[in-house]
C-alpha cells in the first residue's frame, strides 16, 4: 500500500515536472502558426484590437491603422498621436515593398543654433523637455495616409476602438504601473501632464481602470474631420496654444503644412534573402545594410549565439558602421546621402579589412567624438501585421523618449515627442542615445531630424518571410540585425532569436554593452581581454516580429522585455 502510493506520488511529480518543462518550453520552442491574420505589438490590447479588425473583414492596413490609435491610448510611453514614424508595407495585390515617411519636422522658427547658450554650448534639457523640444508631429498624417492608400473600411471604424479605450478606460498592466512609477518625477513637472498622469499625487497603479477622456475627444475630433481634426481647428488651437504657454515653436502654418512622403526603401541581399528597410531620414536600413553585408562573407561554422568571437566580430562591424552614420546622414531632402556608395561591395571590402578578429579597434581612429552621456533611454514601438491575402505592414513610430518630451497638450490630452534631440543640437556633440552627428543632420526649419527606426521586411524567392522591427533609439538597429542573424545563421526560432540576450556597439561611444544577465563572466573576461570596454546594461529594446512559412502560415513573437503579444487566428 505504502509502495503504490509512493509510485503514486512519483508518477505525479514526475507528470508536475514534466508539465513545468513542457510549458518553459513551450514558450521558447513551439511556434504556433495561424491562416488567416497575425499580429504583434508591445500592447495585448492593441493586438487585440487588431485582430478585431482583421477578423471584422478589415486588411493588414486597416488593422495597423487601429493599432496605431489604440497604442496611443494604452501605450502611452511611445504609442502616440504627438510623434511620427515609418512603415514598410507589402502589398500582395503588387508584389512590391513601399515605406512611408511620417517622421516629424522642425518647426519652421527652428534654427541650428536653438539649442545652444550665448557661448556656443548646448543648455541641458533643451532638446529633451517640453514644447521646445518637439517636432511637428507626422503620426495622424501617417495613418490616415496609408488607411487613403491602402484601407478597406472606413476611417471612423478604425479609431472607434482607441476611442472607446480612451473614454471608458483600460485596466493597467503591472508593466504600465512600472515605467509610469519610474518616471513619476518627470511627469510632475508640467501641471498638464500631472493631470494625466501623476493624479491625486501618484501615477496610475496595476489593476486600476485609465480614463483619458481629453485624449477621447481629440480622437473623436480625428475621426470626424480625418487629417483636419488634428492638423487645423481645435486640435491645432490647443497646440497653438500649449506652445505659446511653454515657448514652444510649432505655428498653425507648421501643422497645417505637415505632409507625408513616400520614400523608395533600402533594398540588400544577405544571404538568400532580399532586405527591405526604411531609408533616410531614418539611419535603420543603410546601417543594417553595412552591418549585414559586412558580416555576410564570414564562416560562422566556429560561432554560436554567445561566442565572444561572434559578439566581437559584430561589434567591430558595427564600429564601422555607425562611424559612418554619424558623418553621411540626414533628410534626404536637404543632405545627401550616398546610400550607393555606402551599400557599395568594394566600399564595404575596404572597410572590412580594418577588422581585426583577435583585437578591438579604436573608434577614435576611425572618426571623432566626444564622451558618452550616462542617461539613456530606449523607447519608440514596433508592431508587425498580416493579413490572410498575404498583405504586411511593419511599423514603427515614437515619441524619442518614454513618454517624450514629458508635456501633455492641455485640453487635448496627448503628450508632445522630443524627437529634435534626434537633430546634431550640436556637430559633435551626443544626443539622449550617445549619437553623435554631422552637418547632414544639423537642424533647419521643415527638416526631418535622423532616425534609428528600421521598420524591416524580408523576402526569399520573391516571398515576404520575415517582418520585424523595435524600440530602443541607437540600439534598435543592431536589435534588428541580430535578429536577422540569429535566424539565417543560427536557425533559431523566432521567439529565441528576439529573447536571446543583446549586444551592442555604435562606434562612440567606444563601449561594447551587453545585456545585463545574459552573458556569463568568461564570455565578458574573454571580450575584455580582446580590448572591449564592456558594460552591462539593464535589458533594452523591444523586438515584433513575425514570420511565415512556406504554406503562408504565420507566426509571431512579441519580446517579453516589455510585455507585448503576439497573435494570431
Ligand atoms: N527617436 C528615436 C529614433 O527615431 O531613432
Amino acid at each position: 500500500m505504502l509502495r503504490e502510493k509512493y509510485l503514486i506520488y512519483l508518477s505525479l511529480s514526475a507528470a508536475f515536472i514534466l508539465l513545468i518543462v513542457g510549458l518553459a518550453c513551450d514558450s521558447l520552442t513551439v511556434e504556433k502558426y495561424h491562416a488567416h491574420g497575425l499580429v504583434a505589438t508591445s500592447s495585448p490590447i492593441a493586438t487585440a484590437v487588431g485582430l478585431e479588425v482583421l477578423k471584422d473583414g478589415g486588411n493588414a492596413f486597416d488593422a495597423s491603422v487601429a493599432i496605431g490609435f489604440a497604442l496611443a491610448v494604452c501605450y502611452p510611453r511611445a504609442g502616440n498621436v504627438g510623434g511620427g514614424g515609418f512603415a514598410l508595407f507589402y502589398s500582395a495585390e503588387t508584389g512590391e515593398v513601399s515605406a512611408l515617411d511620417f517622421r516629424e519636422t522642425a518647426p519652421a522658427k527652428a534654427d541650428r543654433e536653438m539649442y545652444l547658450d550665448k557661448n556656443g554650448g548646448v543648455v541641458p534639457n533643451a532638446s529633451l523637455i517640453g514644447a521646445k523640444a518637439a517636432g511637428v508631429p507626422g503620426t495622424v498624417a501617417g495613418l490616415h495616409e496609408i488607411s487613403k492608400r491602402y484601407g478597406s473600411l472606413e476611417w471612423y471604424t478604425l479609431l472607434e476602438p482607441a476611442i472607446k479605450l480612451a473614454d471608458t478606460g483600460f485596466i493597467v498592466s503591472d508593466c504600465m504601473e512600472q515605467t509610469l512609477a519610474r518616471l513619476s518625477d518627470k511627469l510632475s513637472v508640467f501641471p498638464e501632464t500631472r493631470a494625466v498622469f501623476v493624479r491625486n499625487g501618484t501615477t496610475p497603479r496595476s489593476g486600476e481602470r485609465f480614463i483619458q477622456k481629453e485624449l477621447a475627444a481629440t480622437l473623436e475630433r480625428i475621426a470626424m474631420d480625418s487629417t483636419d481634426g488634428f492638423y487645423t481647428s481645435e486640435t491645432a488651437d490647443l497646440i497653438v496654444g500649449c506652445m505659446e504657454k511653454n515657448s514652444g515653436l510649432i505655428s498653425h502654418d507648421d501643422l497645417s503644412g505637415y505632409r507625408v512622403k513616400w520614400r523608395r526603401p533600402i533594398h540588400f541581399t544577405f544571404d538568400s534573402l532580399d532586405v527591405y528597410s526604411m531609408p533616410p531620414p531614418s539611419s535603420g536600413g543603410v546601417i543594417l545594410g553595412q552591418i549585414l553585408k559586412l558580416i555576410e562573407p564570414y564562416d560562422f561554422y566556429k560561432y554560436s549565439p554567445d561566442s565572444p568571437d561572434y559578439i566581437h566580430l559584430f561589434a567591430e562591424v558595427c564600429r564601422l558602421a555607425y562611424a559612418d552614420r554619424a558623418v553621411h546622414l540626414g533628410d534626404p531632402d536637404f543632405a545627401q546621402n550616398p546610400l550607393n556608395e555606402l551599400l557599395d561591395s568594394a566600399y564595404l571590402d575596404s572597410r572590412r579589412q580594418v577588422i581585426n578578429l583577435e583585437a578591438a579597434g579604436n573608434s577614435r581612429e576611425i572618426g571623432s567624438g566626444l564622451p558618452e552621456q550616462t542617461e539613456e533611454s530606449e523607447s519608440t514601438t514596433h508592431f508587425v501585421v498580416a493579413d490572410e491575402a498575404g498583405n504586411i505592414v511593419s511599423l514603427s513610430y515614437t515619441i524619442n523618449d518614454d513618454y517624450g518630451s514629458k508635456l501633455v497638450v492641455d485640453g487635448a490630452g496627448f503628450l508632445l515627442n522630443n524627437e529634435m534631440d534626434d537633430f546634431a543640437v550640436k556637430p559633435g556633440v551626443p544626443n539622449l542615445y550617445g549619437l553623435v552627428g554631422g552637418k547632414a543632420n544639423e537642424i533647419a526649419p521643415a527638416k526631418r531630424m535622423l532616425s534609428s527606426m528600421s521598420p524591416t521586411i524580408v523576402m526569399k524567392k520573391g516571398r515576404p518571410v520575415l517582418a520585424l522591427g523595435s524600440a530602443g533609439g541607437s540600439k534598435i538597429i543592431t536589435t534588428v540585425a541580430e535578429a536577422i542573424i540569429s535566424l539565417a545563421r543560427f536557425d533559431l526560432s523566432l521567439k529565441k532569436a528576439i529573447e536571446h540576450p543583446r549586444f551592442h556597439h555604435q562606434w562612440l561611444p567606444d563601449t561594447l554593452y551587453l545585456e545585463r544577465g545574459g552573458f556569463d563572466i568568461n564570455i565578458m573576461q574573454d571580450l575584455i581581454s580582446k580590448g572591449h570596454i564592456v558594460k552591462e546594461r539593464d535589458r533594452y529594446s523591444d523586438l515584433n516580429a513575425l514570420r511565415i512559412d512556406d504554406n503562408s502560415l504565420m507566426t509571431g513573437a512579441s519580446d517579453s522585455r516589455r510585455c507585448g503579444k503576439a497573435d494570431g487566428y
